[in-house]
């Protein structure tokens, strides 16, 4: 079936994808999952895209899947009172609160979702609702999703030129501008800014304190919501259960994804707190649905969550913590010799590898004859073509390609994590030699 369904991935889904991961050698042909790795004819493959924080399919996130598939609840409650979404929100409200400093207010309302940018739709529409204002900003190199409120907080490029004209008055200031910030909120038209803490597909790019202070303070002053993205840097990635937790004020909104569903089922959530959703959909009872999903929160997903965040423990957080600093330390100590290495960016286990590009001819997308990228660094990506052939599979910054990606999972051994740090450096040899 597997097999049969690849060709058909391709024929009838996206021939594009499917010739670029064929290009550069990307795993496509896995048969099997094997204690969180992949198994495809070449070996294993050690995945660190970063959606399978445990591994792909852990054991007891399967167990719990498989328990709820045998029991006889309904999966889908025809009045949305659903019990799991009730225990999942009530776990994330707490768990946050633990993790939040001194006596800031706790999230106490969430809005569960199907994907990243469904819940950063529902931060945008609450933001608007709650403030009657239009505006929404966010930073040049955002990456917030491709439904049409993400796309248009999302800076001109590919994923957002040619789906125009966009959601209006929704779109970035220049990266760390707290100017451009102080001039926007002075307006008066703000409903939200948006930020993630650390740009992933922008090049893992953290946002500076003083902007952070600045727009934890003058969105306060101007009435406008704080809105933290956390899908890449919430739950434990950074080494933190939230990134956001140590910003000075607690954001008006936080949104999480990708591992929410314990890299199995897709699951997403905004928090906040019931004195905005009063403000945004408290008016009568007809009103609180104003904004829904049919699936979201259902409960076979809230029990892959619920299981998830039982893995999520703070001794989990701490490894994440200790493990990435000494992951980025040895990278860095192991790839300075190279012409072609920049630096090694980020936090906890959301690490950067910036590279620079190679000016060689030889080295570039117009030599391959792909002439649709000859603006863009081929750097990235001659050196994940590389790194498949070793068994791990990473990828480039998708707002900047001289930046390598990697998110380990959580529970990755350092003989792995150091297996890489060699493999990166011998392929970065190979290609420093070739030009
Ligand atoms: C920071 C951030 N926000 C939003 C999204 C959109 O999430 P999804 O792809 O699940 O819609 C992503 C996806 O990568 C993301 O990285």
């Amino acid at each position: 079936m597997l097999r049969e369904g690849y060709e058909s991935y391709r024929r009838y889904v996206n021939p594009l994808v499917a010739l670029r991961a064929e290009l550069l050698g990307e795993p496509t042909r896995i048969t099997a999952v094997r204690d969180g790795r992949l198994v495809e004819p070449r070996g294993e493959v050690e995945d660190f895209h970063g959606t399978q924080t445990f591994g792909h399919r852990h054991p007891a996130i399967t167990q719990a899947v498989s328990d709820f598939l045998a029991s006889d609840s309904p999966n889908w409650f025809p009045c949305r009172v659903n019990p799991y979404a009730g225990l999942l929100a009530q776990r994330l409200c707490e768990r946050s609160a633990r993790t939040l400093e001194g006596s800031r207010p706790a999230y106490s309302n969430v809005f569960f979702a199907n994907s990243g940018s469904g819940a950063v739709e529902a931060a945008f529409k609450l933001a608007r609702a709650a403030t009657g204002r239009p505006r929404v900003i966010s930073l040049d190199g955002a990456y917030h999703g491709c439904t049409m409120g993400s796309c248009a907080l999302m800076k001109p490029g590919m994923f957002k030129d040619p789906f125009g004209p966009h959601v209006p008055a929704a779109g970035p200031i220049p990266f760390g501008d707290v100017d451009a910030l102080v001039a926007a909120l002075r307006e008066g038209d703000v409903a939200a800014v948006v930020l993630e803490p650390i740009q992933l597909e922008g090049g893992v790019r953290a946002v500076s304190s003083a902007f952070l202070e600045a727009a934890c303070e003058l969105t306060a002053k101007h009435g406008a919501l704080l809105v933290a993205d956390e899908i890449q840097t919430g739950l434990g990635r950074t080494g933190r259960f939230l990134a956001s937790e140590r910003w000075p004020r607690r954001p008006d909104a936080l949104i999480l994804g990708k591992h929410l569903g314990g890299g199995l089922v897709p699951i997403s959530a905004m928090l906040t707190s019931e004195q905005l959703f009063e403000r945004a959909y408290g008016e009568h009872y007809a009103s609180a649905e104003a904004h829904n999903t049919t699936f979201g929160g259902s409960a076979l997903v809230c029990v892959a969550a619920l299981a998830a965040l039982e893995l999520l423990t703070d001794e989990l957080i701490a490894r994440v913590a200790e493990v990435g600093d000494r992951f980025r330390g040895r990278l860095a100590a192991a790839l300075a010799r190279h012409e072609l290495f920049v630096q090694v960016k980020g936090a906890g286990l959301l690490v950067g590898i910036e590279l620079r590009p190679s000016d060689h001819p030889w080295l570039s997308f117009e030599h391959f004859g792909i002439d649709a990228l000859v603006d863009q660094p081929t750097i990235g990506v001659l050196l994940c073509h590389r790194l498949y052939r070793r068994g791990f599979y990473c990828f480039a910054c998708g707002h900047d390609w001289r930046i390598l990606r990697v998110l380990p999972r959580f529970t990755i051994e350092e003989a792995t994590l150091d297996a890489f740090v060699r493999a990166v450096d011998e392929e970065l040899e190979y290609l420093c030699n070739l030009t």
